[in-house]
């Protein structure tokens, strides 16, 4: 059985008082009931991993945002794969639309970057789906199966194994607008249909597929009903201990 992963990006925001204090109600007030085939993570700022690692533990774990592609070096700013192995940080969250948008990030360089996270045995939350534009030209599948191809099929398939995939159609991140379980539920199955014409079956039914984009208490148990979507990847809704509780709890 596929893990279920409900993972929250909390992208630049937080105090270090207030990081401490969402982890700790997070974690008082799901810690007995993450169990199972189930994982949370809090995809927290960079500066806050060495210390929100005390408050967690078990199927709850702390995960970065991003790691540079090259391994060590003269890149002020920066922050490697091999540093956060040295945390011994699970997960990093590779290929997110503002990356690529903000900071110009490729399909080809993001193909770095899953190299270097999983040569540091980190897992790649990877990230890809499409715009409002390309959603409306209807050719969105060809799209997110291309970024998925260009980043990730140059694996081998026990690497792969190692990879969680979101689809965070561009046009629903902190807008509001949720896909709806069948616009989801469609981009999934294709994601997933994509894998095991490269991968075999069993890869891809092994494979998690997160959605991601404006998940919310109030939608989130129709969403991560539909078959072939494991988890959440889940932005504005994660940084309110509640909220991102009553995310987690709609995982059954
Ligand atoms: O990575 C999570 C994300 O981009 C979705 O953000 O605020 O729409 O849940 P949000």
């Amino acid at each position: 059985m596929r893990k279920q992963i409900v993972a929250g990006n909390w992208k630049m925001n937080k105090t270090a008082e207030e990081a401490v204090a969402l982890t700790s109600e997070i974690v008082n007030m799901v810690a007995d009931e993450v169990t199972g085939s189930v994982e949370v993570v809090l995809c927290v700022p960079f500066i806050y991993l060495p210390a929100l690692q005390r408050y967690v533990g078990g199927r709850i774990s702390v995960g970065a945002q991003n790691c540079h592609q090259k391994a060590s070096g003269a890149y002020t700013g920066e922050i490697s794969a091999p540093m956060l192995k040295s945390l011994s940080v699970p997960y990093v969250i590779l290929g997110h639309s503002e990356r690529r948008q903000y900071f110009g990030e490729t399909d080809a360089l993001l193909a770095e970057k899953v190299d270097i996270a999983l040569a540091n045995g980190l897992k790649p939350i990877f990230c890809c789906g499409e715009s409002l534009e390309q959603r409306q030209n209807e050719d969105y599948l060809a799209i997110i199966r291309d970024q998925v191809t260009n980043s990730l099929f140059h694996l081998p398939a026990e690497q792969f194994g190692q990879v969680v995939i979101a689809y965070e159609p561009i046009w629903a991140i902190g807008t509001g607008l949720t896909a709806s379980a069948d616009q989801a539920q469609e981009v999934h199955a294709a994601i997933r249909s994509h894998i095991a014409s490269k991968y075999g079956a069993e890869v891809a039914d092994n494979t998690t597929i997160q959605y991601g984009g404006s998940v919310n208490a109030a939608n989130a148990a129709e969403l991560f009903a539909c078959p072939d979507v494991d988890g959440g990847l889940v932005g504005g809704a994660s940084l309110k201990s509640r909220d991102f509780v009553d995310i987690i709890k709609a995982i059954r």
